[in-house]
């Protein structure tokens, strides 16, 4: 079975949706009016059950199939959330917030689910339940983990959680996805230095800050490098660097922060004992003090082994075997659907884009010809996977 049919049809209102969102992003938990459209759809559509405010700002809706014998229950994660960026798209449904756009295609998930729910609340060709998940802080608040805390995976009984992101990059109408660690952890590093400032024309007569900072940063590459098993992956990025704010004036503090990213438990601890051990006493070589705050934010995004077979299963149902990529190379990206996997098993798979630019650039936007193709995906899922 290819795209369905129904999708054909209903094209063009879920794509009215999606732009309908991107005109009005919303950041991290202040989703309340993507979260009300979503709220207000599902209730147009009939679903059985309703939840908002999971979460803070997610919800939840039930869509019972026409037989529960299976007892299965199957999730479906949509991100509502947008980024604090200024958009240059041109387009016509572009933001009417500056500096906040849908550059990540949110907008697009979070449409092509609500199309689903629509198609399987008609239908209901499926032996069991589904339950549409729509998360708020994806970018960075952990929304995906605030959804679980509050206690959503037991409160409505599922068994496994599917999520899907679109690439772009890859055409319109492909997938990828392997099992296993399929994105990266994400943890934020925060580094003060602690020197003697002073004239910038004695320089012996102080610890320089931007000095030491210019060697920490050196240091941190080396870990992985050298300390790294090179058949592992790793990255540790410095991105912030701020020091003085006069030419003549040796800066007495100096703080960086940047960001690492690992594809196994043990290859994440081991960075983070590095960073600390180097820190402190590369910064104690120049006389200086160094502190090191490292804090998990998302684990790794791991793909479970069942239900990688499954999505692959659908994806290949959807857009055929040529199409569907399942020994896809690891993002170093973050993605908090990892909480979700945590608590039950499931898998992320990544749908194609086409030629669009990247995620997170100003000029990037969802492409609503993939639509019918995601949408497809999820109502598959469900009647295959839950088959009458
Ligand atoms: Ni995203």
């Amino acid at each position: 079975m290819p795209v369905i049919n129904r999708f054909a049809d209903l094209h063009h209102e879920i794509a009215g949706w999606r732009r309908d969102i991107h005109e009005h992003p919303e950041l991290l938990y202040d989703v309340h009016r993507t979260a009300g459209l979503v709220a207000d759809r599902l209730k147009d559509f009939g679903v059985d059950e309703i939840v908002t405010g999971i979460g803070r700002t997610g919800v939840v809706g039930v869509i019972k199939g026409s037989n529960d014998t299976s007892g299965k229950v199957i999730g479906m994660r949509a991100d509502m959330d947008a980024l604090p960026i200024m958009e240059e798209t041109g387009q016509d449904w572009a933001s009417k917030t500056p500096g906040v756009m849908h550059a990540c295609g949110h907008d697009g998930h979070t449409a092509m689910l609500l199309g689903a729910a629509k198609y399987l609340s008609e239908t209901r060709r499926f032996d069991g339940t589904v339950v549409v998940i729509f998360q708020p802080a994806e970018e960075g608040g952990a929304g995906g983990k605030a959804m679980v805390d509050d206690g959503m995976m037991d409160r409505f009984g599922i068994q496994e959680v599917y999520g899907m992101h679109n690439m772009p990059g890859l055409p319109v109408g492909q997938f990828a996805i392997r099992p296993g660690p399929m994105m990266a952890s994400a943890d934020l590093i925060e580094i003060e230095i602690d020197g003697l400032g002073g004239h910038a024309a004695r320089p012996h007569e102080c610890v320089d800050t931007v000095v030491v900072a210019s060697h920490i940063i050196q240091g941190l590459q080396t870990i992985t490098s050298r300390n790294v098993n090179p058949l592992e992956s790793a990255v540790v990025s410095v991105t912030m660097m701020q020091a003085g704010n006069a030419f003549n004036v040796i800066p007495p503090r100096a703080s960086l922060k940047g960001t690492v990213r690992t594809l196994k438990a043990e290859v994440r601890d081991l960075v983070e004992k590095r960073i600390s051990d180097m820190v402190e006493r590369l910064a104690g070589a120049f006389g200086a003090r160094a502190t090191v705050t490292y804090k998990r934010m998302y684990p790794v995004t791991s793909n479970h082994e069942v239900q990688t077979g499954t999505a692959v299963e659908i994806a290949r149902e959807v857009s055929g075997t040529a199409s569907v990529n399942d020994d896809a190379p690891p993002v170093m990206g973050g993605e908090d659907f990892s909480f979700m996997l945590n608590a039950r098993p499931g898998a992320f798979i990544f749908m194609g884009n086409g030629n669009t630019a990247g995620v997170h650039h100003p000029e990037y936007d969802f492409n609503d010809e993939a639509i019918p193709v995601g949408c497809s995906y999820w109502a598959n899922l469900a009647e295959k996977r839950m088959p009458l």
